[in-house]
Formats: structure tokens, sequence, C-alpha cells
């Protein structure tokens, strides 16, 4: 469906109503847009001043030695200091931080001050363990406070935490423990998804083995179920959390506006996965910045971005930024139609929640159930709602706007990646909306939509999305790998100097950006982003797979859908049976997200004389389209 769909030519406007526009922090766009675009390090010196710094930077951008640019140069800072400490000395020390209710319908809440303490008392944990500035940390859990806390821990001592999110397995897992040398690893026992069990520790378990750079494993108890505990390596939080050098107050280690903050693991054209690297300084400004200005986010909110932590969406806006500006935050462990598809609609009216940040794959799958299930409920508490993660399709955007937000909440439809941080391209709340187009840039950024030679493309022309000027909450590097993040962002552009986003795009004569989807071999499926090298590679490590590939079919629910042909091994012949053997496979190596939605079994793939595999050829014959140029195909 999709591409058909998002259609520049609309002329749907949907106007903000007034009171949004007046009590918005921004309420002229236009205005704030031009001022920044005169001085773009000056308006980013101004909004890192609102922050604290234990000492202020001298120099705002760096550019000597792009692209490997650096912001706040000379500042010191971190991230928990404004994000924990600056806050228990106010009255928020008495706010709720975050509210947080489980999937069987558990329930916790953290004022500022006991998550500060929470954290204080991990980060001596992690500290006693002998984990030290500069270390990485592997985090792998499912969405419970734990996690926040081990995040916040983290940064709090300047570890580096590396989340990896709790849908992937064994071999996704491992390479990601790998890549980042991580001695420490923290885990839960299981994590609740409709109604059962997914065993985390036993992904652990298999992870560590084929990554023994592991020594120790944290381990949070929430299902409960028994799990293997290794003695001298497996250790239970809830013990350590009662030694007595878990004391509650930890000082918070004093951090250069560039140390590393995290490293987050994506997906990229080829091979394995890169580690995205974000810093303290510049991350915290821009977070912090976008998610006031777009979702207005003021201390009488419930803020609920109901993405998971493990993904850069959880990262900047479920913890980072929501917590630096002082704000409550709701997060939900499981699946939102458990037990019934009312779950969301339930507890936005249980918890008044004022602010709803989603995905289309989510908006999609919920809308399917009919008008019903949220109309039983009372949501006039929402002001504002917001999408993220793929193009959202106009049909779910208007369901979405005139179901859930009762035709009074702007949708903020955000376009950024793991990559940018923060949202790139996004409304602000007094801006006019079209559905399916993120609309404009935020006020210090500057993206285009060009043609092979840099020339910028006419109006609703298809071409490449290109950022032309660096932005604080930017990747520093490729973890490990900076001659990556050179040719993968900056070799394309490179006489102009601009990032290359991976993105196909078109400006409409208004000027709003139209995202079409990725021109590399990276697929969304619901949201989710994923090389088709990880689910190849999958496939392969299956004895009886000689080679595979594997394309991205539209789909109306999850955007798209993973098609795979395998060659298999010699004298093999495929089967039903054989199927679901390689769907199991990769399930268990990749992760429930990776399985292909149909396997075919082939004798030969099409190629170019190179020998790389034509994906372009194998989605035209599954579409039924014509395959178009064929002339680099071997024969
Ligand atoms: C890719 C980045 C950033 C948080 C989640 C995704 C696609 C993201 C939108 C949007 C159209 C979007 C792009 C982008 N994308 N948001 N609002 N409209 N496309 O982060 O996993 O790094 O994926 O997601 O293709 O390049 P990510």
């Amino acid at each position: 469906m999709a591409e058909e769909t998002y259609s520049p030519a609309t002329t749907e406007w949907y106007y903000p109503p007034d009171e949004v526009v007046e009590n918005a922090h921004v309420p002229d766009y236009e205005a704030v847009y031009k001022e920044a675009m005169q001085d773009i390090e000056g308006f980013w010196a101004k909004r890192a001043e609102t922050l604290d710094w234990y000492e202020k930077w001298d120099q705002v951008l760096d550019r000597s030695q792009a692209p490997f640019y650096k912001w706040f140069v000379g500042g010191k800072t971190n991230i928990t200091l404004n994000a924990l400490d600056r806050h228990v000395q106010t009255w928020r020390k008495n706010k709720l931080a975050l509210i947080w209710e489980g999937e069987p319908g558990d329930k916790k809440t953290f004022s500022y001050w006991r998550l500060w303490q929470e954290t204080n008392k991990f980060a001596n944990v992690l500290r006693g363990m002998g984990v030290k500035k500069g270390d990485r940390v592997t985090i792998y859990m499912g969405r419970v406070p734990e996690l926040v806390i081990a995040m916040l821990a983290c940064a709090k001592i300047g570890a580096i935490h590396s989340v990896v999110y709790g849908g992937f397995s064994e071999q996704a897992l491992a390479d990601r423990i790998e890549d980042a040398q991580s001695r420490v690893l923290v885990t839960c026992d299981g994590a609740w998804l409709r109604g059962d069990i997914v065993r985390l520790k036993d992904t652990v378990d298999e992870a560590v083995r084929r990554s023994p750079v592991v020594e120790t494993v944290i381990v949070v108890k929430r299902t409960g179920h028994e799990v293997n505990m290794e003695h001298g390596r497996d250790y239970w939080y809830h013990d350590l959390m009662s030694l007595p050098i878990a004391t509650p107050v930890c000082e918070t280690q004093v951090m250069n506006a560039e140390d590393p903050l995290f490293i987050l693991y994506t997906s990229g054209t080829t091979g394995k996965p890169k580690g995205v690297l974000h810093t303290h300084g510049g991350y915290q400004v821009y977070t912090a910045t976008t998610l006031q200005w777009v979702f207005d986010i003021k201390d009488e909110d419930r803020w609920w971005c109901a993405a998971d932590p493990g993904w850069i969406t959880g990262h900047s806006y479920i913890v980072y930024a929501p917590l630096i500006l002082g704000a409550t935050g709701f997060m939900y462990e499981g699946a939102p139609t458990y037990p019934y598809p009312n779950r969301w609609w339930k507890m936005i009216e249980e918890y008044g929640i004022t602010i709803l940040y989603t995905a289309p794959t989510a908006i999609r799958g919920l809308m399917r159930f009919g008008d019903a299930w949220p109309n039983r409920h009372d949501l006039s508490s929402l002001r504002l709602l917001g999408s993220v993660g793929e193009p959202i399709n106009p049909e779910a955007w208007r369901w979405y706007y005139k179901v859930i937000g009762k035709e009074r909440c702007p949708i903020m439809d955000t376009w950024w990646q793991t990559e940018t941080g923060g949202f790139m391209i996004t409304p602000l709340p007094s801006v006019p909306l079209k559905p399916g187009s993120a609309t404009r840039p935020f006020p210090g950024i500057e993206v285009d939509v060009v043609d092979e030679e840099g020339n910028s493309c006419g109006p609703n022309e298809d071409g490449k999305l290109v950022i032309k000027q660096p932005w604080p909450s930017m990747l520093r590097t490729v973890y490990g790998d900076p001659d990556r993040y050179v040719s993968q962002y900056w070799s394309e552009y490179k006489k102009q100097g601009w990032y290359l986003a991976g993105d196909s795009a078109r400006k409409d004569e208004d000027g709003y950006i139209w995202v079409i989807g990725r021109i590399d071999d990276v697929l969304k499926v619901s949201g989710y982003r994923l090389g088709t090298a990880e689910v190849e590679s999958g496939l392969v490590s299956h004895p009886k797979v000689a080679e595979a590939a594997v394309i991205g079919v539209p789909d109306e629910l999850k955007g798209n859908i993973i098609y795979a042909y395998c060659i298999l091994a010699a004298g093999l012949e495929g089967s039903d049976a054989l199927v679901d053997e390689l769907k199991n496979h990769v399930r268990h190596e990749v992760g429930p997200i990776a399985v292909p939605a149909r396997i075919e079994f082939v004798d030969k793939l099409p190629k170019t004389r190179s020998g790389k595999i034509m994906r372009r050829v194998l989605k035209a014959r599954a579409l039924g389209q014509p395959e178009g140029d064929l002339s680099t195909l071997e024969s």
C-alpha cells in the first residue's frame, strides 16, 4: 500500500486551535526558524544556557575536523546533573518523574527524589563492581523502571550504556556485546508480553556463551520464573541493591561535553549493525529543546511516549529529555491489546495522559479493532498527539486525529533517526498540518531534497534527503569504526559537506517535506529498523541454507513485511516444514521482528555481474511489476 498513498498532491490542511497556538512555548514557528538560521551557533548556545553545566564551554561548534564535529567544546557537564541532580534541589523533588504500569496490572511511581536515590544506589553498585568512566555496559531488559535506572546509573558514573532491544535474540545480542566489549550486562529474568513470559535470561546465557567477554550479569527479578544463575557471574539486582555499598548518595562524574553517553546499534546498508555514538553535552541540549517545543511539555502534563526505551525514541524521549525538563512521564510494559484492545485507551483515561506519542504501525493495529474500543473511554485529557518511525498513511492519520484526538489535538509527525538523536523534521503545535507530511525542519536545522549532483529538486520531485548543517545531537561516530561513519553518512555529498539521511523525499510547493522511504537496504517493519543483511545472515546461519536474499514488501498493517528467497544446500528440497524451521531459526537468532512473512525456495538469485544481489528485481517480481533495466544482470 504505502508508497501510492503518500501524496504531496493533498490540499487537505489542518489548522491548530487558537488556544493551542497561544499557549505554546513557541507560538510562531516562522519567526523562530528565521531567527535561528541567522546565527545557528548563537541559537544553540542560548538553548544550552537553559541547562546546568559544571563549567561553561569555550566554543559552541568546532568544525575543524569535519565531519567529526564537536559541540560545546570545553564545557563540563553530565546529563544526569540536568535529568536528576538539579531537580532534587527544588520543589520538583516531590514531583512524579515516572508512572509505570506492568502488563499484569501492577503499578509503580517514582518521584524525582526516589528516582535519583535508586539511580545513585545502582550507580554505587556498578562502581563497586569496578565499572569506570568510559566502560561499556550492555542492558538487555523488558520495559521496566529498572531499565531507566540502569541507563541513568551508567550515565551518572560516566559509563557508556548500550541498550539492546529486548525483542532481539541470541546472535543479535552476542554481536552487540562483542562489538561494545561489555564486561557487565544488566538484564531481567523475563518480560511480560501478551500474558506470556519472554525468557530474556535464557537468551542472555546463550549470547554470553557466544561472546564470553561478559564477566558479570546483573538480573532484575520481574517474572519470577526459575532461571539459571551462574555462580560467580550472575547476581540478583535486589541482592546487590541491599548491600552496604548501595548507598543512596553517589557523586556524579564530571564529563566533558563530548564524552560518550551511549552507543545504540542500528541497521545499516551492509554487514553488522552500526554502533551509533552519542555524547553528553549536545545531546542533552537538543533532546530537551525539541521535546519542549514540539510537544510543548509543561509541568502539569502527563507525557506518554509509547516506544521502547531500547530504541532511540525511548532513549531521547522516555528517559533523557522528559527528565531534563522535569516532566512526568508514563511507561507501560506490555502489548497494546492485552488483555483487550482498549488497554491503551483505558490507561489514558485512568492516568489522565495529556500527550501520546506513538508509531503509525501501532495506530493502524488499534484502528483495526474499530472505534468502539476508544469510544468507551474518556480521552478528553489529551491535548497533543505524535507519530514516529515511518511515514503515516493519511487514513491512519485521520483516524488518530478524529477518533483519538476528537479533532482537538494536532498531530506532531516527527521525522528523525537513531543517528540524529532528536526530531529533525517536525511540526511545532503552531504549524498547520497536512496528513502524511512531517512538515518543516526544526529551528536550527537545514534540510533539503536534492538530486545526484546536489541540486535542489523542484517542487514534488523525488530526491535524496540531506541535512546541510551540523546539529548538537548528531551522532559523533560509528563506535570503533570512524571510516564507516565517514563513508556511510558524509561521502555521497562530500564536496558540499552534507549529511546523507538514507531516505528519499519530496518537498511540495509550500516547503513541506514528504518522506517516502529508505533508499538503501534498510527495511522498516512495524517501524522497526532492520538491515536486509541481518535477516539474510540469520537465514544463512542455518545449515540447510546456502544463500538468501530478502526484500521488504508493502503491507497494510506493518508498513512492510519481509519476503525471503533461499537457495538450499546441494541436494536438499524445500518443504512447508522447512519453511517453519527457518522461520523459527530466524526468530531465535535475530528476533521475532526479523521473521520473514514468506520464504520461497529458488535455484538462483538475480545478481549483478559483480555478484551483488539485485533486490530491486526480486521486489518487482514479488509485486508483479516490470523488472526494469536488467543490463547489469549476470546471465
Ligand atoms: C528511519 C530512521 C527516530 C525514531 C524511530 C526511527 C524512518 C522515522 C519517520 C517519519 C517518515 C520516518 C525514516 C528514517 N522514519 N520517522 N515521521 N516519517 N519516515 O529511528 O530506527 O533510526 O529509523 O525511520 O526512514 O530514516 P530509526
